[in-house]
């Protein structure tokens, strides 16, 4: 019996390959048989605009992790993006020695034992929001109540945005997340998308300003002095991280709480073992981003000449590495398809490799260890109302909502 249907060699002729950002429900609810398909035939694929795709983990690391063969940009731009208008110079779109540069000034905010720090403040973050969500009711909305407000509210506070502002941003960020993928942007969404950021960036430019007269120990303060010490940060620059840090860690958290607690209550088994023994919560929160991360895969530019399974890559090339494929490969993990929280996660690039692997994972690490252990612990009757996804208008896997009975 499989679980999977097995791959249709019949379909190799017109194969197009992968959209990873596919909006087809069947292929967004469970893309995995597809990238099977093109782990097992087309482990390489060229796409009709010649992009690459890379399926296997071997060579999604290999892109990631080797500097000499992926980078991230041409020039500073991803190829696709608007130079004139697309906010680049964020850490993410920089290649050293300017990534170096924006990434020490801002990795100031997040080091280990800042974010420790935060973890009493987390919690009480958490208990005071299942408070009210289970307030007198038998039912609650698991994104609305719990995965969206937890990211948004810390990254507000660690910045110092006002909170009030908050429900400003959640539309903002989710449009421009799009223009992380500009070579598959639509005409509308790019419109939509440059929409939100002239939004953001003018609200940012205004509470800069502000700032200035009542610098505090936030972030946005942190950068500000960076700023003002002389040339390490330039005022748009300063803008861009604090944008692309709201953006970065705001909707891929809401992602990793809502489809971890999908996963955990769809595998009862295993939600059994944690419940049983609540410190298995740091690798069930791993087996979550190994198993349905929110991230579908990042882009790179080839540096030189690379060959990838056997094809020889022309420098400059675009190339796309399917993470959600990478963390399916059975060459790398057991029985890749089954959720097990006690597995061996070590390999899993949920949040990256190389020089931009994620600078907020272990934040995204505790308020999901603290989200999800909490939420299991204090409810143990919690219970899908349906089995049927609802997902959000994003790049990246996250659901809309998930409501759940207690
Ligand atoms: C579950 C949550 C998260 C996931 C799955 C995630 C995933 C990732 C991935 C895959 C990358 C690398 C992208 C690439 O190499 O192309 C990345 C980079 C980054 N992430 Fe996260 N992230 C998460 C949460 C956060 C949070 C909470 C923050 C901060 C508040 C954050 C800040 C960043 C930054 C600043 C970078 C760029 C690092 C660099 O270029 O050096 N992320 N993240």
């Amino acid at each position: 019996m499989f679980s999977v249907p097995p791959p249709r060699l019949d379909r190799d002729e017109s194969w197009q390959g992968v959209n990873p950002f596919s909006r087809v429900p069947e292929i967004r609810d469970n893309p995995y048989p597809e990238l099977k398909y093109a782990r097992e035939h087309h482990p390489v694929h060229r796409t009709d605009v010649g992009d690459y795709q890379l399926f296997r983990h071997a060579d999604v690391v290999r892109l990631l992790k080797d500097t000499k063969v992926g980078v991230r940009t041409t020039d500073g731009v991803l190829p696709g993006a608007d130079e004139a208008t697309y906010p680049r110079r964020f850490m993410l779109q920089q290649d050293p020695p300017n990534h170096a540069r924006l990434r020490r000034l801002v990795s100031r905010g997040f080091t280990p034992p800042a974010m420790e720090r935060l973890r009493p403040h987390v919690q009480a973050l958490v208990d005071d929001l299942l408070d009210r969500a289970a307030n007198g009711v038998a039912h609650f909305d698991v994104i609305d109540d719990l995965a969206r407000p937890l990211p948004s509210t810390v990254i507000c506070q660690m910045l110092g945005v006002p909170l009030s502002d908050r429900e400003l941003f959640t539309d903002w960020t989710a449009q421009i997340t799009h223009l992380l993928a500009p070579r598959i942007l639509s005409e509308p969404q790019r419109l939509k998308s440059y929409d939100a950021a002239a939004k953001l960036i003018e609200y940012f430019n205004a509470l800069v300003i502000e700032r200035k007269s009542t610098l505090g120990d936030d972030l946005l303060s942190t950068l500000i002095r960076a700023e003002e010490a002389g040339d390490r940060l330039t005022g748009e620059e300063l803008i861009v991280q604090a944008i692309g840090l709201l953006i970065a860690g705001f909707e891929t958290t809401i992602g990793l709480i809502g489809n971890g607690v999908r996963a955990l209550l769809m595998n009862p088994d295993e939600l059994a073992k944690l419940r049983a023994k609540p410190d298995l919560i740091a690798p069930a929160i791993e087996e979550c981003l190994r198993y349905d991360g929110p991230i579908a895969g990042t882009m790179r530019v080839l540096h030189e000449d690379a060959e990838f399974g056997g094809i020889t890559i022309a420098k400059n090339t675009p190339m796309f590495a399917s993470i959600a494929s990478a963390h399916r490969d059975p060459r790398v993990f057991k029985e890749p398809d089954r959720f097990l929280i006690q597995r061996d996660h070590s390999a899993h690039l949920a949040f990256g490799g190389g020089l931009h692997f994620c600078l907020g994972a272990h934040l995204a690490r505790m308020e999901s260890q603290i989200a999800i252990g909490t939420l299991v612990t204090r409810f143990p009757k919690l219970a899908l109302e349906s089995e049927k996804q609802i997902w959000g208008d994003s790049l990246f896997r996250i659901q809309a909502n998930l409501p759940v009975r207690i």
